[in-house]
């Protein structure tokens, strides 16, 4: 679902957007001064005071204690619903009654075996049901899911090349961490967009083996493919997400997968959805049944755990028979691990029912509904877009499509202070500006509606 961007938006006053954030940024330093000083602790020892870069705040990150439900508070006392939820990974919302039976359960019966176990079976035959896909595997995380399945893909094509979408995130190995977010005027020539390595410690000729095309042109996807394929690097795959969400949210334009599927299949190039976002979220079987467009494989990892470090890759028969064959090594200590698969096993069985996702897309339509109302109230340069739990709304003043177009119309400063509103106001979100909200089956109308009533304060305080 996904609004229409107003035609004449207002002009945002750039100087009240400065005040505004300098106001907001003040307020939430007052209101978090025990993660201010867990800061001072923790950066002694960890480095930036996180357990991950993606974790990091100016000028001091917010340090959770505890979750329950809908709500997370921080080691302040402040309590907020939990928009963020975990990058993504909570659709079941926090200490899930059932998840955690099903983990004080298995705890006292042994956590690890590296061996396999009857849950991890019960568990591939329902995402094989679900997915569509016949052979699964298991991994700890996306990272590790995106990795081993262009591994996959590599073995089976016999090919080297890795074809992408520009701005797309897929973890953090080599291969994929290219051509994320890279400064609009890098990005190059739309035909022959760069691979550019996203960070430090990347060698330049792995990121030369990663090719990015813009998304929802599958016209240059194609002449990409031939022009790789005369020079003799036709790309193993193509892994992409169905729906991209790490620009906030953008959807396909209609008939766009289709002939994504269509190409990649006349061109034997194995499609990979990366479903670790929009597995489990957007609906029971993911963008592959959402969009009724199958790949030749998904990647898996958030929401599967049910908050437990989790990943899979499901594949065909055919492009699973380099596993199966021996010919690849798809391995890891914890693949598969006992704890991992009770929360999934009861996480999929009792939680991520049928009545769960009509719930979250009620929900979910009911939150896009009152940002674009909000919007359109304003008159804000924006749209609110959302697809079963995940939605956000875009502050830019024309359609967002691709990186370019993201790149060229988001107003980030907007985007920033929308969050310093959202974490004042009793709503955790995730510090990013490509960032989404994640919806948990255990969300109520109220806070969704306190969400929409934040937005609506911002948009006043913006106008007025
Ligand atoms: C689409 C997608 N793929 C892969 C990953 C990597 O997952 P992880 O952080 O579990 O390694 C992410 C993480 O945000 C993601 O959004």
């Amino acid at each position: 679902m996904r609004g229409m961007a107003v035609t004449s938006p207002v002009q945002l006053d750039r100087q009240r957007i400065k005040e505004l954030t300098e106001r907001e940024a003040a307020r939430l330093n007052e209101r978090t001064v025990a993660s201010q000083r867990m800061f001072e602790r923790a950066r002694k020892v960890l480095a930036g005071g996180v357990a991950s870069s993606y974790q990091l705040r100016e000028p001091w990150p917010i340090y959770l204690s505890h979750g329950e439900g809908q709500c997370v508070w921080d080691v302040d006392g402040n309590r907020m619903f939990d928009f963020h939820n975990g990058f993504g990974s909570m659709t079941q919302g926090h200490a899930h009654p059932a998840i955690s039976r099903a983990v004080s359960e298995r705890a006292p019966r042994g956590t690890h075996f590296a061996a396999p176990t009857e849950d991890g079976v019960w568990v591939a035959e329902e995402l094989a049901r679900r997915f569509r896909l016949p052979k699964w595997r298991y991994t700890n995380s996306g990272s590790e899911s995106t990795m081993d399945a262009i591994r996959i893909a590599r073995a089976y094509t016999g090919r080297d090349t890795v074809m992408k979408i520009f701005g797309s995130y897929h973890g953090h190995h080599d291969t994929v961490m290219v051509s994320i977010g890279v400064e609009y005027e890098r990005i190059g020539d739309r035909e022959n967009l760069e691979s550019l390595p996203y960070g430090a410690g990347i060698p330049d000729e792995i990121a030369a083996l990663t090719v990015a095309v813009p998304f929802n042109d599958a016209g240059a996807m194609e002449r990409r493919i031939e022009r790789l394929d005369a020079e003799g690097r036709k790309p193993a795959c193509l892994i992409m997400e169905a729906a991209l969400m790490n620009l906030g949210v953008v959807l396909p334009e209609p008939g766009y997968l289709e002939e994504v599927r269509e190409i990649t299949r006349r061109h034997g190039i194995v499609l990979v959805f990366d479903e670790v976002k929009t597995g489990l979220t957007i609906s029971a079987g993911g963008a592959t049944e959402y969009f009724g467009v199958m790949p030749d494989m998904v990647t898996m990892a958030k929401t599967l755990g049910g908050g437990l470090p989790s990943g899979a890759i499901g594949a065909t028969e055919e492009v699973m028979s380099v596993v199966e064959d021996g010919s690849v090594y798809q391995v890891g200590t914890y693949n598969g691990n006992p704890l991992t698969m009770a929360a999934a096993r009861a996480s999929l069985s009792e939680v991520l029912t049928p009545q769960a996702y009509e719930h979250l897309h009620a929900l979910n339509d009911r939150i896009v509904k009152g940002c674009q109302a909000v919007v359109e109230r304003y008159n804000l340069p924006g749209y609110a877009v959302g697809i079963g739990a995940k939605g956000c709304v875009m502050f830019a003043p024309e359609r967002i499509v691709d990186y370019e177009t993201f790149k060229a119309h988001q107003d980030a400063d907007l985007a920033d202070l929308g969050w310093l509103y959202n974490m004042n106001r009793g709503v955790f979100m995730t510090p990013g500006r490509e960032e989404e909200w994640t919806l948990s089956v255990v969300h109520t109308d109220e806070a969704v509606d306190a969400y929409v009533s934040v937005f609506d304060e911002l948009a006043r305080d913006l106008t007025t």
